[in-house]
């Protein structure tokens, strides 16, 4: 079989994605160029999977060990991509960033590998155009942490190969993470665009003393909602074509509205469990 290796960076959301690819018998390679950064992630790692193995919450079916084993550490971006299927950049959010980085990797990879970046907001029309490798290009938008929330939304370029799109869906299935495919580009994608809909709308109403998380999000949030259109009259065509879609997927019967309702319930007993298991932690 083909090299199972995947490259990815030692910030915060970069540790999470290797955890989850060692999970799945994936060797990664963490790549950075702060040397501490990657000392400090093995360390992280190492604490963090221990700990889950102990409480019996570890993924996967190897051991920490074995997980950790699968795990390297290199601060050349030739050694660390060399031989890797697929390579998830999780640079900091900065355009002249990550196009530099880019930009270097279209030199050196080789025409299979899939260059996958964690971006939140960079369009991948911003990022990949030009590159010769830009049929090979993708975001993996994942959710931090990712070992814990498994939603990644994958957003082609306008020339990303069908074959990249499907092979990421694969591989994200295959490590156990929820990928939902979008057709095309979009400010915000679609996670971010609901979640500051919820946060605006919030924010309207009550105000929220955060300056840490504002500063960090302002630029990219006002920009996502400046691209929101008028307020939906919830009528008309659109309200057809969601109704067709989930009628389709649970028939309005009430055998399958019922059963549905009960696994909504149960899930909803499962989370009010960890709530207050969370509480007295
Ligand atoms: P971070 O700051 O924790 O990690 C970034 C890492 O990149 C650091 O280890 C840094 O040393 C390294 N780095 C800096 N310049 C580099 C270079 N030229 N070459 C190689 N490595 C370099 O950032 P974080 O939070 O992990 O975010 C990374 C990406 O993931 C961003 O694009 C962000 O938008 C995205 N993301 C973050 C989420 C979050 O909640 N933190 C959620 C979803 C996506």
């Amino acid at each position: 079989s083909r090299c199972r290796h995947v490259t990815v960076t030692g910030g915060l959301i970069g540790r999470s994605w290797a955890m989850v690819f060692a999970a799945a018998g994936f060797k990664v390679k963490l790549y950075d160029i702060v040397q501490q950064q990657i000392k400090s992630a093995l360390e992280n790692i190492r604490k963090q999977m221990k700990e889950l193995e102990e409480s019996g919450f570890l993924k996967g079916a190897l051991s920490a060990e074995q997980q950790l084993a699968l795990i390297s550490g290199c601060t050349d971006l030739r050694e660390a991509v060399e031989g890797a299927t697929f390579i998830q950049e999780c640079t900091p959010e900065n355009l002249d960033l990550k196009k530099k980085i880019f930009g270097q990797l279209d030199l050196i990879v080789d025409d299979n590998v899939i260059l996958s970046s964690s971006t939140s907001c960079l369009l991948p029309t911003k990022l990949f155009t030009g590159l010769q490798h830009v049929k090979q290009c993708i975001v993996s938008h994942p959710v931090n942490p990712p070992y814990f929330v498994p939603l990644v939304e994958i957003v082609p370029h306008p020339e990303t190969d069908p074959s990249t799109i499907e092979r990421t869906y694969a591989l994200m299935k295959k490590i156990g993470q929820s990928p939902v495919k979008l057709n095309k580009e979009i400010e915000g994608f679609v996670l971010n665009r609901l979640q500051y809909a919820v946060i605006s709308e919030a924010w309207r109403l009550v105000g929220v003393r955060i300056s840490n998380y504002c500063e960090r999000y302002r630029d990219g949030m006002k920009l996502v909602l400046n691209t929101f259109g008028p307020v939906p009259e919830y009528s008309g065509e659109v309200e057809q074509k969601v109704n067709q879609a989930m009628s389709e997927k649970i028939p309005v019967v009430p055998k399958h509205l019922d059963s549905r309702r009960e696994w909504r319930d149960e899930c909803l007993a499962r989370l009010a469990k960890l709530k207050i298991q969370m509480k007295s932690d």
